[in-house]
């Protein structure tokens, strides 16, 4: 296969068994050694499937020359930096930078309400990140990224501004995509083929920003981490419950308002957490999941209880069009 062109051939078979995946892998792994040789390869890998899979596939292919650089920018859901370092690091014995930017992200967010402009920030500071990393290291050649089919055909479409993790033309890479000519299910065939994790390849989507744009308004840390820690549950219940493998994305968005509530007796002011439970193929438009009522009850009491500052969980049960699944 041509390893540099943009477009799909037509006589490539569609991924879809592991022994296809297998194959492609093997190329792959052969292509990318041939193009590489003894040189070195900077990836940003988010945790995400594809910078996941693309991981995976040039720590087969050259192993320690691949240098992955994981950006904590303070925004993850709960635990998923954790598993990119047990993943990455511990069991793939990958050469991983890890980096805590946390403080700087949140400093820089600190005030901001406007969501066009909390995703500048987000994107602007992970490139400036990744672009200081890279200069600390020496003799990169390469620039690895995930990039996928759909990304190729949507580049100039709706969702152009979503491609925020993206870094820029000027730095002195050349690129490896190896699998921008897949399209998401392949990817995650070969992600299982790579031995990668069941969790880990059957990520839901998670928006570069992240929580960022579901701590909606100006974020704090204190409703960050009440976001946070709400998310978890309802991950841990749609989990228990048998929806995880159904439900398209599901998450909580927490608005920057408070209203009066009770707790042991007293007023207790506190954010609504607001669940969101969308299906769809291709996230242009997107349907509610029709939650059982009595999981929507038990989410309800678990967050209400375990998650302070919180003190009201709702349903939102607006299809797209007209809300956007993403509340910013
Ligand atoms: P909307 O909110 O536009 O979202 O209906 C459609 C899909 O795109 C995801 N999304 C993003 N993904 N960076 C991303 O990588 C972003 O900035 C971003 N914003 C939204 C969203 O989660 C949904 O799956």
């Amino acid at each position: 296969m041509d390893l540099n062109s943009n477009k799909r051939p037509d006589s490539m078979e569609r991924i879809t068994t592991p022994a296809l995946a297998r194959a492609f892998i093997d190329e792959q792994v052969a292509a990318l050694r041939a193009e590489i040789g003894d040189r070195k390869v900077l990836l940003a890998l988010s945790g995400g499937v594809d910078s996941s899979v693309v991981a995976a596939l040039l720590i087969k292919a050259v192993g320690k020359q691949l240098i992955s650089v994981h950006v904590n920018h303070g925004l993850m859901r709960k635990g998923e930096s954790e598993a990119v370092i047990e993943v990455f690091r511990n069991q793939l014995h990958a050469n991983l930078v890890y980096v805590d930017a946390t403080d700087r992200f949140l400093d820089l967010l600190a005030g901001v309400a406007e969501p066009e402009r909390k995703r500048k920030i987000i994107g602007g500071e992970f490139i400036k990140v990744v672009d200081e990393e890279a200069s600390k290291l020496s003799g990169i050649d390469f620039l690895a990224q995930g990039t996928i089919y759909p990304d190729i055909l949507e580049s100039d479409g709706v969702k152009a501004h979503h491609n925020v993790g993206g870094l820029p033309e000027d730095m002195q890479f050349s690129l490896i995509e190896p699998i921008k000519l897949l399209y998401k299910d392949e990817v995650r065939v070969v992600g299982e083929a790579l031995g990668l994790p069941h969790a880990m390849v059957y990520r839901q989507p998670f928006p570069g920003p992240g929580l960022g744009v579901r701590c909606l308004g100006a974020i704090t840390r204190d409703r960050l981490h009440a976001l946070r820690e709400a998310d978890a549950i309802l991950r841990e219940e749609f989990d228990n419950a048998g929806l995880a493998g159904k439900v398209w994305q599901y998450f909580i968005a927490v608005p920057d308002v408070k209203s009066v509530g009770v707790k042991d007796g007293k007023r207790y002011e506190g954010w609504p957490a607001i669940i969101r439970a969308v299906n769809t193929t291709d996230a242009m438009s997107a349907t509610i999941e029709e939650i059982p009522y009595a999981l929507l009850h038990k989410i309800t009491d678990r967050i209400t209880q375990e998650v302070e500052g919180i003190n009201r969980v709702l349903y939102d049960l607006t299809p797209k069009p007209i809300g956007t699944i993403e509340w910013e």
